[in-house]
């Protein structure tokens, strides 16, 4: 059955996305549980917006973004690491994707694609931005192919295990 992409109400669903999230990037019960008030309050940001990808109802993919922001704290964290790269005019105008993710079940089939594609279609600024654990991934491969590229890399937050690359691309995306 073709999945239907449409525009999701987040703060409504965010248990039903974050079970999404969990299974797609293995997040454990208190690593959601934060994940959940982050989400509510990204909701709140200005022109914050999702969409979700449903199979016979089921929400088996999801993405969100919202306008860049710099006082936003993602934006504080990567300000220095674009800067050094000369890259730190990509916080401006810019439309940031904070989360892509789609079910196991379900990947490999342009859903994630068809996620990011149509969320920044709708987007009125000239450019995307995200962050994305900087190793050779599915997502990286997508973003890659969508027309990212790096503006830094081995970016390091508080908290994540895992070094992360910071990614920039006009829009509207490329299309295969
Ligand atoms: C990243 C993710 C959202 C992609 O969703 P998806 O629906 O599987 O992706 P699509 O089917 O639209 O794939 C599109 C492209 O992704 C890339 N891709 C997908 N699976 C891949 C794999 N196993 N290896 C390499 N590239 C892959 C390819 O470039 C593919 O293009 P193609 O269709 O021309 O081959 C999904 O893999 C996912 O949820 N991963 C876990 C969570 C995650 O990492 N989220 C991103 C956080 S930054």
């Amino acid at each position: 059955m073709d999945p239907v992409i449409g525009t999701l109400d987040l703060t409504a669903h965010v248990d039903e996305a974050l079970a999404v999230q969990a299974l797609a990037f293995g997040l454990g019960p208190d690593e959601v549980a934060v994940r959940r008030q982050i989400v509510l309050r990204h909701m709140q940001y200005q022109g914050a917006r999702a969409y979700g990808a449903r199979v016979a109802g089921l929400l088996v993919g999801f993405v969100y973004g919202m306008p860049n922001s710099r006082i936003h704290w993602w934006s504080t964290v990567v300000e220095p690491y674009l800067r050094a790269n000369g890259n730190h005019a990509w916080l401006d105008d810019s439309f940031v994707i904070t989360e892509l993710h789609v079910h196991p079940d379900h990947q490999n089939r342009g859903i994630g694609r068809r996620l990011i594609t149509t969320i920044t279609d709708t987007a009125t600024q000239p450019r995307s931005i995200l962050s994305a654990i900087d190793t050779d991934s599915p997502a990286r491969g997508l973003y890659h192919s969508l027309g990212y590229t790096d503006l830094a890399r081995q970016v390091h937050f508080p908290s994540a295990p895992r070094p992360y690359a910071v990614m920039g691309a006009p829009l509207p995306l490329r299309r295969p």
